[in-house]
């Protein structure tokens, strides 16, 4: 019976949780009770955040208040595209932003933007420019580094010219948008794919994930994340509600038919997030 792990490793040989907590939106007073919740009543030791969240301040107080130790807690944090210029200065800002040492140092986009104007493409800069920046960052201030939404050709194009192998690449990965080439891709350059999205808000919650869900008597989203998992990818969900966070945290082993019918799933190619908002540049069609 397929069976989630509860850690993957990744290929500096740090461990981090198959589960994370995506802190999007999580800010305030709720916010910070939320992630507290998180870490300390429902076991989540894994914490996503962004530059643009602008929620460091929130996630720096649940990192406070939790009785679980820093040590013990993966977090994770991104530059924005007009922030590419100089990734140190911000990893100080974050640093200072959330109080803590960062484990994994994120490029959120794979695209520079000037940052004045809107969303005004920096032609004098590149991804590979930054990453050799980013190799350079010393250890205390961040264990290691890793991109988000590179697609294959992104990656090969980093690999090619860069000397330090990407921890992860976060993209918008579920039963809908399994994305096995770049998924493959990933496993077979030891980076592992983090699934940012997983349960697509409950938008994929179909009749296939429900009628799993009511066989092994669980939530559909348990259903979701599980099933990202058990082929190796590492799920983010976000969650507001005590119930959802706790069983969007407690996976569960699928039969074999499971996963050959979510498999099916994946015809559908429904992507919720897509890049022209947040960069102005329509890539995602490219292997
Ligand atoms: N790198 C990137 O470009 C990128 C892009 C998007 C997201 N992310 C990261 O990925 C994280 C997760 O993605 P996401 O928040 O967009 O999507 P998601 O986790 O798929 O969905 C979150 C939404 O679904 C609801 N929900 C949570 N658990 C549920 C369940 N078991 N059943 C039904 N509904 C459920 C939540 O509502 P309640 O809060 O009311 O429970 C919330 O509105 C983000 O928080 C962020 O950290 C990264």
């Amino acid at each position: 019976m397929p069976t989630p792990q509860s850690d993957f490793v990744l290929n500096n040989g740090t461990k981090i949780p198959s589960v994370i907590y995506g802190s999007y939106n999580a800010k305030g007073d709720d916010g910070v009770d939320a992630m507290v919740f998180a870490l300390d009543k429902a076991n989540y030791r894994g914490i996503d955040t962004a530059l643009f969240y602008n929620n460091h301040e929130s996630v720096a107080k649940a990192l406070k208040r939790t009785k679980v130790p820093r040590d013990q807690i993966f977090l994770q944090t991104k530059i924005w595209p007009t922030q590419m210029r100089d990734p140190e200065k911000w990893l100080d800002v974050c640093i200072e932003e959330l109080g803590t040492y960062i484990d994994c140092f994120m490029i959120h986009w794979p695209i520079v933007l000037k940052p004045e104007g809107d969303r005004v493409i920096d032609t004098e800069w590149d991804f590979i420019k930054t990453w050799k920046l980013m190799e350079k960052l010393p250890k205390e201030k961040c264990r290691s580094i890793g991109v988000c939404n590179f697609t294959k050709k992104q990656l090969q194009q980093l690999l090619d010219a860069t000397d330090v192998v990407p921890v992860i690449n976060q993209c918008e990965f579920h039963p809908e948008l399994p994305q096995q080439k770049l998924v493959d891709f990933c496993q077979e350059h030891k980076i592992l794919p983090q699934a940012y999205r997983p349960m697509a808000k409950g938008q994929i919650f179909n009749d296939t994930i429900k009628g799993i869900a009511e066989k092994h008597k669980c939530d559909p989203g348990q259903v979701c994340l599980s099933w990202n998992v058990i082929r190796g990818v590492d799920v983010m969900p976000k969650s507001a509600t005590e119930s959802r966070i706790i069983s969007n945290r407690a996976l569960i082993s699928l039969d074999e038919s499971d996963m050959e019918k979510i498999g099916l799933l994946g015809a559908k190619n429904y992507r919720s997030v897509s890049a022209v908002k947040p960069t102005g540049v329509d890539y995602f069609d490219e292997e």
